[in-house]
C-alpha cells in the first residue's frame, strides 16, 4: 500500500535523524504500539535498538513467547527478556485488593525495567528511549513531548533522574488504524496487529481474588479458549475486548461425569467499545458462547461453570477489578 509505505519513509527519516549513531532503548508490552514503534525504530537503526521485554507472567497464553521468540526472530530485534513472574507472583502474596494489586505491579515493572535499562547503559550506553504515544495521547495531554506510556500504562511515576532519555515517538502523528496498517507493512503477524487492548496490570485484574500461579494457569486456559474460539467464529474485530475474569473465591456445585464438583464459575465479558470510555456488551451469538462455555467446562479442571457479563459500561466497567 503506498500511502502506508509513505508514512513508513517518513518515520524511518525522521528516526535517522533524530537519533543518528547514537543508542535506543524500547520497552516491549506486547501490545500493537510498543511492537510497532520498536519495528520502525529498527527499521530506521537496525541494532542501535535495544528492547527490554518485562514478563511478568500477568499476560493471557503464549503472548510472551510471541514476543520474545516470533517477534524477535521476525524482525531481528535485539529482545531481552527478563523473567521475574516468581518476584511478581511473591509481591502479589496475600493481595486482593484491585487498586494495591495495580499499585505493585506497576511498582515492580519499573523497577524491574529500570534495572534492566541501567544494565545496558553500562554495557553500551543509551541515548533515547521509544514510546508508542500515539496522536490521540498527544491531543489528550494537551501537546507537550509525550508522556511516557511505561507511566501511564502501570499507573505509576515513571523512571528516577539519572535514567531520562530524551524520546522517540514514531507513532506520535498516528491514529491506531494508521499504526496497524503500519504494523501490518512492517510484516507483523495480523494476530500481534490486531490485538485488543489489555491492561498494564494484566491478568492480575482478572482474578478476583488473591493471584497465584495456579490461578493464572486457570485463568490463562480458559482464556485462550474464548479467544481462540471468538477468532475461528472471525469476529475479532467486532469486539473490543473480551476480558475472561475467574472468580477465585467463589465455589459452585456442578456435576460431571457421576461425579460432583465444586469448581470456580468463570465470567465471558465481550463488549463493544469505541474509546473503552463507554461500552456495550456484546451480542454474540449462542452458538458461539456455547462452544465457548463446552470447552472451558470440558477443558479446564476446576471451571464447573461459565456466566455472560450483560452489563452496559457505565454503571458497570469493562474489568472486573
Ligand atoms: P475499565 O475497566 O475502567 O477499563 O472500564 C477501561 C479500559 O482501561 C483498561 N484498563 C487499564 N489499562 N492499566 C491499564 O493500562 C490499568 O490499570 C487498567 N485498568 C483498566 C481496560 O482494559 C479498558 O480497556
Amino acid at each position: 500500500n503506498w500511502t502506508n509505505s509513505a508514512i513508513i519513509d517518513e518515520q524511518v527519516e525522521a528516526i535517522r535523524a533524530q537519533v543518528g549513531d547514537k543508542r535506543v532503548l524500547c520497552a516491549l508490552s506486547g501490545g500493537v504500539d510498543s511492537s510497532v514503534a520498536a519495528a520502525l525504530v529498527h527499521k530506521a537503526v537496525g541494532d542501535q535498538l535495544t528492547c527490554v521485554f518485562v514478563d511478568h507472567g500477568l499476560l493471557r497464553a503464549g503472548e510472551a513467547e510471541q514476543v520474545e521468540k516470533d517477534y524477535a526472530q521476525l524482525t531481528g530485534i535485539d529482545v531481552r527478556t527478563v523473567d521475574v513472574s516468581e518476584q511478581f507472583l511473591t509481591a502479589l502474596k496475600g493481595v486482593t485488593d484491585p487498586e494495591e494489586k495495580r499499585k505493585i505491579i506497576g511498582r515492580e515493572f519499573i523497577r524491574t525495567f529500570e534495572a534492566a535499562a541501567r544494565g545496558i547503559a553500562e554495557e553500551q550506553g543509551i541515548d533515547f528511549l521509544v514510546q508508542g504515544t500515539l496522536y490521540p495521547d498527544v491531543v489528550e495531554s494537551g501537546g507537550g513531548t509525550g508522556t511516557a506510556n511505561i507511566k501511564s500504562h502501570h499507573n505509576v511515576g515513571g523512571l528516577p533522574d539519572d535514567l531520562q532519555f530524551d524520546l522517540v515517538e514514531p507513532l506520535r502523528t498516528l491514529f491506531k488504524d494508521e499504526v496497524r496498517a503500519i504494523g501490518l507493512e512492517l510484516g507483523l503477524p495480523e494476530a500481534m496487529v490486531w490485538r485488543h487492548p489489555f491492561p498494564g496490570p494484566g491478568l492480575g485484574i482478572r482474578i478476583v481474588g488473591e493471584v497465584t500461579r495456579e490461578r493464572l494457569d486457570i485463568l490463562k486456559a480458559a482464556d485462550a479458549i474464548a479467544r481462540a474460539e471468538l477468532t475461528a467464529a472471525g469476529l475479532d474485530r467486532s469486539v473490543w475486548q473480551f476480558p475472561v475474569v475467574l472468580l477465585a473465591d467463589v465455589r459452585s456445585v456442578g456435576v460431571q461425569g457421576d461425579g460432583r464438583t465444586y469448581g470456580h464459575p468463570v465470567v465471558l465479558r465481550p463488549v463493544s467499545s469505541e474509546d473503552a470510555m463507554t461500552a456495550d456488551w456484546s451480542r454474540l451469538p449462542y452458538e458461539l458462547l456455547a462452544k465457548i462455555s463446552t470447552r472451558i467446562t470440558n477443558e479446564v479442571a476446576d471451571i464447573n461453570r461459565v456466566v455472560l457479563d450483560v452489563t452496559s459500561k457505565p454503571p458497570g466497567t469493562i474489568e472486573w477489578e
